[in-house]
């Protein structure tokens, strides 16, 4: 089971090193005043997001979704233009893909983005219970090699801590176009007692929905002939009964 921690008893986990990169080509100009100036205005509040995460959004919104390592921000901020009722959490340690999400959130005037800079873990560590409503992790560094797979942001103890955040009926939606990490992500979560496959034929997973826009590096799988799949698990209402 998915054990939830007692009351007031945060899980105990491992020291934990970042893998990847934090920041790569120098920034402009542009991008390092929007760091300046409005990330502070957007930035989450850890521990006022540990008690009331729907309480860093003015005003309060009907849902709250969270998308893990979103890169470029581009899927995060055409979320949050379509849909301005919810409150949408991105987690990404790489700085210069933090400075293009503030680039979109400027140019769209949205109102509905509050960003953690930094190691998704940390947030989710924090989150309180049965409060996402929707979570996204696009095309996760996929880390090829075996003696990398550990490496994973989709792991066992993602999953895991996942079903504890996410309400029941919440989708999780995860995209990869590397095939050792879509047998490993369908292997976890389908394996998993919260989560539910949806899935009826191949085109539900072949094909983006027409809520679910394409992202920078989708596109560059797709340039390189790459073809990505498209994964939507739902949370349960209550645990798999194992076989
Ligand atoms: C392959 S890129 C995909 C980016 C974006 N989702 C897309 O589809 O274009 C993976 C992203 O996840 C971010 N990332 C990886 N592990 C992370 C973590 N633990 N916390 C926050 N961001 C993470 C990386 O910095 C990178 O930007």
């Amino acid at each position: 089971m998915c054990a939830a921690p007692p009351d007031g008893e945060k899980t105990q986990r491992p020291r934990r090193s970042l893998h990847g990169r934090r920041k790569g080509r120098p920034i402009r100009a542009a991008r390092q005043r929007l760091l300046d100036t409005l990330l502070p205005q957007l930035e989450l509040n850890l521990e006022a997001a540990a008690g009331d995460p729907t309480g860093q959004f003015v005003p309060t919104p009907a849902a709250l979704w969270l998308e893990i390592g979103f890169g470029g921000g581009e899927h995060l901020a055409w979320q949050a233009g379509q849909n301005p009722n919810v409150g949408i959490i991105g987690a990404e340690f790489f700085i210069n893909g933090v400075g293009n999400l503030l680039k979109l959130v400027e140019d769209a005037n949205l109102k509905n983005v509050r960003i953690h800079k930094g190691d998704a873990r940390d947030l989710l560590d924090r989150l309180p219970e049965q409060t996402i409503d929707r979570a996204f992790i696009l095309f996760p560094d996929p880390w090829p090699k075996a003696k990398h797979n550990k490496r994973r942001i989709v792991q066992k103890q993602t999953l895991d801590r996942l079903a504890e955040l996410l309400k029941t009926g919440a989708e999780l939606r995860i995209a990869t176009d590397d095939p050792s990490y879509r047998r490993w992500i369908l292997a976890a979560a389908t394996n998993h007692p919260w989560f539910d496959w949806n899935v009826e034929k191949p085109a539900d997973w072949r094909r983006r929905s027409d809520d679910w826009p394409p992202t920078r590096y989708e596109e560059k799988a797709l340039a390189a002939g790459r073809q990505p799949v498209y994964l939507r698990f739902t949370r349960r209402a209550k645990m798999r009964e194992s076989t």
